[in-house]
């Protein structure tokens, strides 16, 4: 039976709860000697341990831009031979990376977990790790425009950021492995990175698990192979530029398929045996939400496609990761629409700030209420007149979000789907296609704002619509005459 449609969207919703805490995982500082003295660090040369998102300041770190992370990861969950309850994850975590200013001292993010050892460009550094900031002092300071290697050995047992009454933000445990749902700083429960919008990076990941099992990311999947004791590495390689929280890891019984679609982009589905009969008869439609995507938002933007159907009963968030949304049950189609629509809206087209998250949840939810309109689930106006009852809806509104508890709020996900209603509403079906298409094309794989989403939609419908964005996302209350 479908699940009626508000239940569905109430189910993304209880994200809104969401309080997203501080730090999690303190540990003492302590500096590891590598091996005398550390090296002099002037103020002048040290990475900024934040890059001032409006709602999550101190995520991310500055000084540096990565380019690439190569993860060489072992999970070995609880409920396997040999599991230590303590170590589920170890591993090795390089990043590649840029200086943007002489670099004495620098920041990766990383929450939980427990440091080893830190080498910058092969030789062994300094490293304190306090919080969610992990601070490292190489050898020898980085001249600005470097490009440098950083390696963290660690391990430990991950555990998402503490959320009150929603599903957590990072790592989350099942019955036979593990999943992520890193948005928006989860990543740094799995890994050191530098957790912020503004530095998206490609990725190889490598996950070795007890055999049995199977390991699962983003990208194309490079074969696996035996890594000794029974286990055995499974590989991912993600060439598209990939910012931290829509990097994917699932762990667990997953039948893992490759197909391709019309177009011919790979795609590659893990399901859950449990979820088989219902997951397999989606996954085979992935090529019908590719095209539909691709008719109403312009060339499909990722360079593969697929799902991750993973087996947590009772967890109906997904998440975007990028060209393999994870669910945590099989979805109903609207809920894979939504997580599609995600492909062009936020893991292409990016944000620059969590106070924008409206480019991204009001968008996969008009996308929702598109796909279901023609697919005769619910026509347009009925599910604008049923959510437009919802007192919730009201609450602020969206176009910049003023608390991290907010992020995943009714007004950001429904009002905001409003507010792109009434601007189609204003400019006709024919140029809000068009206005869509050339956001996705103008802004494919950048980082692109509300304001600039305001003046593209005004030069491409030809119409000031600065009256009707102020209303529907700037001013408080129901708009007037709605
Ligand atoms: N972007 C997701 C969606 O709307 C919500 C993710 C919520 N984050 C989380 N850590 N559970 O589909
Ligand atoms: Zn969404």
């Amino acid at each position: 039976m479908r699940m009626p449609q508000r239940s569905v969207l109430a189910c993304l919703l209880t994200l809104a709860l969401a309080t997203i805490a501080g730090s999690c995982g303190e540990q003492d500082p302590r500096d590891l000697a590598a091996d005398d003295k550390p090296p002099h660090v002037d103020r002048d040369s040290i990475g900024a341990p934040g890059v001032s998102d409006s709602l999550f300041p101190g995520a991310g770190n500055g000084g540096y831009d990565a380019l690439h992370y190569d993860l060489d990861l072992t999970v070995v969950p609880g409920s396997a031979k040999g599991a230590k309850a303590d170590r589920v994850l170890s591993g090795s975590a390089a990043m590649t990376a840029k200086a943007t200013q002489k670099l004495s001292r620098f920041n990766l993010d990383l929450s939980g977990l427990e440091v080893h050892k830190v080498t910058v460009d092969g030789r062994p550094a300094w490293y304190r790790h306090k919080g969610t900031e992990l601070v490292i002092t190489p050898r020898k300071r980085l001249a600005k425009g470097a490009e440098f290697k950083v390696v963290v050995a660690y391990d430990g047992n991950p555990k998402a950021l503490p959320g009150k009454g929603a599903p957590d933000d990072g790592w989350r445990s099942t019955d036979d492995g593990a999943f992520v749902m890193g948005e928006p700083r989860g990543a740094m429960t799995w890994y050191p990175v530098n957790n912020t919008l503004r530095d998206p990076a490609t990725y190889d990941i490598d996950i070795t698990v007890p055999g049995g099992l199977t390991g699962v990311s983003n990208g194309t999947y490079a074969g696996k192979k035996a890594a000794g004791d029974g286990k055995q590495t499974f590989s991912w390689r993600n060439k598209d530029q990939t910012l931290p929280y829509l990097t994917a890891l699932a762990v667990g019984k997953f039948e893992l398929k490759q197909g391709k679609t019309a177009s011919g982009v790979p795609v590659v589905t893990a399901i859950d045996p449990r979820q088989a009969a219902k997951g397999r008869q989606l996954a085979e439609r992935i090529p019908e939400f590719v095209e539909w995507g691709e008719r109403h938002f312009g060339p499909y933007p990722v360079s593969s496609a697929g799902a991750i159907l993973d087996h947590d009963p009772g967890n109906q968030v997904a998440l975007e990761t990028i060209g393999r949304p994870v669910y945590g049950e099989v979805p109903e189609d609207t809920v894979f629409a939504h997580e599609y629509a995600h492909m062009w809206f936020g893991d292409s087209v990016r944000l620059t700030d969590w106070s924008e998250i409206w480019l991204n949840e009001g968008f996969a939810t008009y996308a929702m209420w598109m796909w279901d309109d023609e697919h005769d689930v619910a026509t347009m106006e009925d599910q604008i007149a049923a959510y437009s009852d919802m007192p919730a809806v009201w609450e602020y509104p969206p176009g910049k979000v003023t608390r991290p508890d907010r992020v995943f709020g009714a007004p950001v996900y429904i009002r905001g789907a409003l507010a792109l209603h009434q601007l189609r509403l204003t400019v006709g079906d024919k140029t809000f296609t068009k206005i869509l298409k050339a956001w996705t094309s103008r802004y494919a794989g950048k980082a692109a704002t509300v304001k600039d989403f305001i003046a593209l939609a005004e030069e491409e419908s030809g119409k000031s619509l600065t009256k009707l964005f102020d209303e529907w996302l700037f001013q408080p209350g129901r708009p007037s005459g709605f």
